[in-house]
């Protein structure tokens, strides 16, 4: 009898999301894979969170297409899948923006998410980072089909530093796992089912252990807010700058963003990456104490390193320049070292540059006859 010959299985997996090919190790989620082609192929994740064990498959956010399972076995697959609980397989070709199904299956989660949750943005903590207002202006429709009362809950006070507005809370489940994995003990989870679902600590203890406030950071809406923070500011309105201290507890990593006004700490805060998660340091996860947190609110508690760089498309960033970039002058470059032979130098030649002219006095519109000839000029 021949020889049986044994392939071995590639030590990588090639995987085609979007039409861009990557390789990745086995056991990788389509999510993960996504994220490290990064940009707009990364589908949104709202329970998904890469540091928390077990965590993912509760908010169908991030839905797919698998248009072929892998190279052996290329058949679709039947239903859209949760991108952070499938793994890739060896040819597996996925679709997310080049899908025809997934925004509209992602626009009906949107649609189920927001079926309770109240629009209060306006007086939200959160409004500025939710990642749910994000998900909502990004793939959301702009009307509700539903027409019945939001849920309400009776007001639960869960310990003195964090608030729960339970109305918000879109069942994630992260904060139970930071609970579980980071906290000395969890006092809390989401208690009955279905429409009843919520979190409570059953019965009113207080959720005050070394590293609770981590919940507020993985916290995706507003429904966990820093007690010591809520209506102080909106959160466009401070200055996010990157700080660490020596802290003495050996779990806490001692770096946060200090949320600033002036000279005032208004908040403090884990750092966090681009997808919005904690920030890791040599492979752990940045996570921080609650001495750090809520009891180190003084500029000389820590040292400043500079300002936290915020994406661009957040509200938070607005009208914060590190330093002003003027572009390039590329022509010439291009132009191979020459200099651009102009016919007419518009700013020589119109009158609309007149520095004589201030428009700004003007109570009205200008008009041409405002423009007069300058004597020293040839504006003709
Ligand atoms: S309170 Fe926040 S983190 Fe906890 S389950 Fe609800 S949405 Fe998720
Ligand atoms: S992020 Fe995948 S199901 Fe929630």
């Amino acid at each position: 009898m021949a020889d049986e010959i044994k392939k071995e299985p590639p030590a990588n997996f090639k995987v085609t999301i979007d039409n861009i090919t990557i390789e990745v190790p086995p056991g990788t989620s389509i999510l993960n894979a996504a994220r490290q082609i990064g940009g707009d192929v990364t589908p949104p994740a709202m329970c998904y969170y890469s540091k928390l064990a077990g965590s993912g498959g509760k908010c169908r956010t991030c839905l797919v297409e698998v248009a072929a399972g892998s190279t052996a076995d290329p058949r679709p697959m039947p239903k859209l899948v949760a991108s952070c609980r499938t793994n890739v397989m060896d040819g597996m070709i996925v679709k997310n923006i080049t899908s025809e199904k997934v925004p509209d299956a992602r626009a009906g989660v949107v649609e189920f998410l927001l079926l309770n949750h109240p629009l209060d943005c306006p007086i939200c903590d959160q409004a500025g980072e939710c990642h749910l207002q994000d998900l909502g202006y990004d793939h959301g429709k702009a009307g509700t089909r539903y027409q019945f009362s939001r849920r309400t809950f009776v007001r639960e006070d869960i310990g003195p530093y964090i608030q729960l507005h339970m109305t918000r809370c879109i069942l994630c489940y992260r904060c139970t796992y930071v609970a579980d994995q980071i906290t000395d003990k969890r006092v809390h989870g989401i208690v009955d089912r279905g429409d009843h679902a919520a979190i409570s600590t059953y019965i009113s203890k207080a959720i005050d252990n070394d590293f609770s406030g981590n919940m507020i950071d993985v916290c995706p809406v507003g429904a966990l807010t820093d007690k010591t923070f809520r209506f102080k500011n909106r959160v466009w309105f401070t200055k996010p700058v990157d700080a660490h201290r020596n802290c003495e507890n050996p779990k806490c990593c001692g770096k946060a963003t200090l949320w600033l006004r002036g000279e005032e700490v208004f908040r403090v805060t884990a750092r966090k990456d681009e997808w919005g998660e904690v920030q890791s340091y040599d492979g752990k996860t940045g996570w921080i104490c609650n001495t750090c947190r809520f009891d180190k609110k003084e500029t000389k508690d820590w040292t400043i390193e500079g300002l936290t760089a915020i994406s661009r498309h957040s509200v938070i960033g607005a009208n914060k320049y590190k330093v002003l970039e003027v572009p390039d002058e590329t022509i010439a470059k291009v132009m191979g070292g020459r200099a651009p032979q102009l016919t007419m130098d518009i700013h020589e030649v119109s009158g609309v540059n007149n520095p004589k002219v201030d428009l700004s006095e003007l109570q009205r519109a200008s008009k041409s006859s405002d423009f007069v000839q300058d004597p020293e000029k040839n504006w003709e």
